[in-house]
């Protein structure tokens, strides 16, 4: 069971939805959440990135924002995210579906991505929801229409998923004959329901399997990084597209 065995579905699949988690990052320099070396390790997402910390620690909250935006300008799309990009052109992936915020598969050339957990590169005001410049974040300004607190728009432990990257990746999902898992931990709700929505076959890539991850039934499980698997099967496709 190897790329060759993925490379074979993917020819074989009408429709391919990938849903890439934080371990599709780590090779561009992000760390991901919950593994040994994960952000949650250490700092309680709970004090820094939920609702509550927005309304009650505002100055942790906006610390731990800027200080995870300030670090995407060191980081770039690795090759893995290229290769998705490109199959999306030769028309063997139809949507990415991504908890990642750092736009990296956009950067890479993705065109349809939903961003399933919103992103830290656009800001807006908590109160009343007007567009701001990442810089006027970066440097503690507060709104310019109604002095509200300015905030990234990602999707902070309490709130609900953005409606129209949800609603698409569904209506992508139940279309699905081919659903690839790419490095999460698939410990997060609603997200992690998807895999189970779809009539298609699963597929997991991650560097380890994990709690979760063997609640599902993977037709085919291929554990290592996400940068060289995607190699293996970039290589196994030659040039085939749809
Ligand atoms: N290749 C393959 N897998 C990898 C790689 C890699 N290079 N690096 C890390 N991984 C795996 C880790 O072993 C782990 O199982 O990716 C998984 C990442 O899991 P999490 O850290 O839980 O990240 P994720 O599943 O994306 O978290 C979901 O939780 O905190 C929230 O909103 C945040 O979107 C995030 C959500």
């Amino acid at each position: 069971m190897t790329a060759e065995t993925l490379a074979h579905l993917m020819k074989q699949s009408n429709r391919t939805v990938v849903l890439t988690g934080a371990g599709m990052s780590t090779e561009s320099g992000i760390p991901d959440f919950r593994s040994s070396t994960g952000l949650w390790r250490n700092i309680n997402p709970r004090i820094v990135a939920s609702t509550e910390s927005l309304q009650k620690n505002y100055e942790q909250f906006r610390e731990f924002y800027q200080t995870r935006m300030n670090s995407l300008n060191n980081c770039k799309p690795h090759e893995g995210h290229l290769i998705l990009a490109d199959f999306e052109k030769r028309g063997l992936v139809s949507l990415i579906a991504t908890q990642n915020v750092d736009q990296l598969h956009q950067q890479a050339g993705s065109k349809n991505v939903a961003e399933l957990h919103g992103n830290i590169v656009t800001i807006r005001c908590q109160k009343c929801g007007k567009p701001h410049a990442k810089e006027q974040f970066l440097n503690n300004s507060i709104c310019t229409y109604c002095s509200g607190k300015l905030r990234p728009n990602v999707v902070l432990f309490g709130e609900t998923l953005p409606s129209e990257a949800w609603d698409r990746t569904l209506h992508e999902i139940h279309q699905a004959d081919l659903v690839i898992v790419i490095g999460t931990s698939l410990e997060v709700y609603p997200v992690n329901q998807l895999p189970s929505m779809s009539k298609g076959k699963l597929v997991y890539i991650n560097r380890e399997q994990t709690s979760t991850s063997l609640h599902y039934s993977f037709d085919l499980v291929l554990e290592g990084s996400a940068g060289k698997i995607l190699a293996d099967v970039y290589q196994e496709l030659g040039d085939f597209e749809k």
